[in-house]
């Protein structure tokens, strides 16, 4: 049989210990105590302010809190199912602290509001590490590309030779995802920064509190309006969930980029030993399962993101306890994507760029076919006519195992008159990247450009 409860007053019997142990959630928002902590410490000290405890009642609670908070920093806080949930651990705690004025503690507050105030806390203080683990990711690709702005490669649509590229270009079109992805958290962070403490179960209460004064404590920005809102709004998880999904997608794509370029198919680059796995059978195997897995990853956090709208889609005002499956989706998105986020800043720190076997693959194909159409559109044949005519250069050349650049100059003249010497140079990988300095394209001043407003906006100008 399970001991007394918190909740016990009106009740008979007690609930069976397996009951007990499906409702509870101490397995998990354990991870939730110092902001538990933390809420209850600026609960009391408002307590304490508006009279509605005394001086020494507040102060005992505010003693017996600040000796859970170092018992919790030096590990020793046992917590036991039989008290549910970390709110009520946490109370039960304080009695054995402080005795039963640590009853007084949960005047006009209920677990409701103290639950949401737990998340509010606790993602306030993941979105600022989150934002920073994106910040140095963002650095390292803007590093890398600073070292690339010349280094040519194949771009591709549906994975074909498309025309060549500058490998920073490549690189930079991340930081860009990644840097929408910042601003998302920033949002996602002014719907977090609010308190709902002080809704209590549903409808306020009666007691004179100061929701601004407890909100200014935790060090909120604001207060929910709205105490039914205040308990049931989740909305701010679900943009968590959300912006993390269409994070992990980004580094899942690049993520595949990467396992594809380290083929040796591709060879264009090669991952650090450190990021890299073997095979227990075949000893020539380096694989590159950190890519790999990130790219796995996202699955586990797309799924988060449907269970938690799933959970809420049909949830009446205000609280219910389906309200308490929104933690473990969250907390384990928070580990996979701050993860995710470090292995990604490393595997791309520390991989080799192979710069000769990229512009080999730019040389070895026909993706300068659009440099000689553009040519001969620039002096005057319609573009389309310039089309057709090297398109059935490139089924020629196909046919006789030659590219563009190999085809000698009588040929050229026979194609078109408007063809010149320069037509070589025109051809070259190097000069189809250079020149293409159309705002946002991949010449290389646009690069220079774009480099300087990334670094303007990372601050590290
Ligand atoms: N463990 C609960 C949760 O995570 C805390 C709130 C419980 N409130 C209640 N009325 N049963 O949602």
């Amino acid at each position: 049989m399970a001991n007394h409860k918190l909740w016990g007053g009106r009740f008979e019997a007690s609930l069976e210990d397996w009951v007990e142990e499906f409702g509870a959630s101490i397995g998990f928002d354990y991870r939730l105590a110092p902001y538990d902590l933390q809420g209850s410490l600026a609960h009391v000290k408002m307590l304490g302010q508006t009279g509605i405890l005394t001086q020494e009642e507040a102060k005992a609670i505010e003693e017996g809190l600040g000796t859970l908070l170092a018992r919790y920093q030096a590990g020793t806080l046992a917590f036991d199912v039989g008290n549910e949930d970390i709110h009520m651990n946490i109370e039960s705690l304080l009695t054995q602290e402080i005795g039963s004025v640590a009853g007084k503690l949960h005047t006009a507050r209920s677990r409701n509001d103290q639950v949401a105030t737990d998340m509010h806390l606790y993602l306030k203080d993941q979105l600022q590490q989150i934002g920073q683990k994106l910040w140095h990711l963002r650095q390292v690709l803007v590093t890398i590309a600073e070292e690339h702005v010349e280094t040519i490669m194949p771009g591709y649509t549906h994975l074909q030779h498309a025309q060549p590229i500058s490998l920073a270009h490549h690189l930079l079109a991340y930081y860009q995802m990644f840097t929408r992805d910042s601003q998302r958290f920033a949002f996602n962070m002014e719907h977090t920064d609010l308190s709902p403490l002080g809704a209590a179960a549903l409808a306020g209460t009666t007691f004179p509190i100061d929701r601004e004064l407890t909100a200014n404590l935790m060090g909120f920005k604001g207060v929910y309006h709205n105490s039914l809102d205040a308990v049931s709004d989740r909305d701010f998880i679900l943009e968590f969930l959300s912006n993390c999904s269409i994070l992990i997608m980004h580094l899942s794509r690049l993520c595949e980029e990467l396992i594809h370029w380290c083929s040796y198919e591709y060879g264009f680059v090669s991952l650090s030993d450190t990021f890299s796995t073997g095979s227990s059978i075949m000893p020539q195997k380096k694989n590159p399962d950190m890519a790999e897995l990130i790219r796995g990853k996202s699955g586990r956090i797309y799924g988060h993101l449907m269970g938690l709208l799933t959970i809420m889609k049909s949830l009446p005002l205000a609280y219910n306890k389906d309200l308490q499956e929104d933690k473990e989706g969250m907390f384990d998105t928070v580990d996979t994507i701050k993860k995710s986020l470090d292995i990604m800043a490393g595997m791309l720190s520390t991989m080799t760029v192979h710069s000769d076997r990229m512009l080999a693959s730019t040389q070895g194909d026909f993706s300068n076919a659009t440099e000689l159409a553009d040519y001969l559109a620039k002096k005057g044949l319609p573009f389309r006519e310039a089309h057709e005519i090297v398109g059935k250069l490139v089924l020629e050349c196909s046919k006789s195992g030659f590219y563009l650049q190999d085809i000698p100059f009588s040929r050229y003249q026979k194609l078109s008159p408007l063809i010149e010497e320069d037509i070589y140079q025109v051809l070259q990988s190097h000069t189809a990247v250079q020149k293409r300095n159309s705002l946002g394209g991949t010449g290389f001043e646009q690069i220079s450009l774009e480099l300087e407003r990334a670094k303007q906006d990372l601050g590290t100008l």
